[in-house]
């Protein structure tokens, strides 16, 4: 878990997509926080990337970096719980112009039933279940 959370740390940019319906959508995430042994990710309420995963919380980010790709597949879960999204916003003070713990549009949330695969063109990939 801690070796995902840092390669997508060093990744910086990562890729997420969803579910809308029968059409697959992506967009550039950056937000990553490991709590209580999850991975987190962090969004607004307000946002289409939101309510697609409420419909469907099946989700998949890719990143990558120095050769090697990184691709976690599962479902994404709402965690409402204050301490958490303070610990989000604390590792993004810059997020904090937009949004705020005690805010109703700020939203993290966890992966689980989570597959991680770390792929190069040179090594056999290796996965993480979590
Ligand atoms: C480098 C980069 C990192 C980003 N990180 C986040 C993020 O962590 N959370 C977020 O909600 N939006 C983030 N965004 C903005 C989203 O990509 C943007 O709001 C996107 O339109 C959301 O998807 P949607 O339009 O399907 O709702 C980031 C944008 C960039 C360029």
């Amino acid at each position: 878990m801690k070796k995902v959370y840092d390669f997508i740390k060093k990744c910086g940019t990562y890729y997420l997509a969803t579910v809308d319906g029968d059409q697959p959508r992506v967009r550039p995430f950056g937000t990553i926080l490991l709590f209580e042994d999850k991975l987190y990710i962090q969004t607004g309420k307000s946002k289409d990337v939101s309510k697609q995963i409420q419909a469907n919380p099946k989700a998949e980010i890719c990143c990558f970096a120095e050769g090697t790709w990184l691709r976690v597949a599962g479902e994404l879960v709402r965690d409402e719980r204050k301490e958490v999204k303070k610990a989000m916003l604390d590792d993004y003070p810059e997020l904090r112009g937009m949004y705020s713990e005690d805010d109703d549009n700020t939203e993290v949330l966890y992966f689980k039933n989570a597959t991680a695969t770390f792929s190069s063109f040179t090594a056999a990939p290796e996965v993480i279940n979590f």
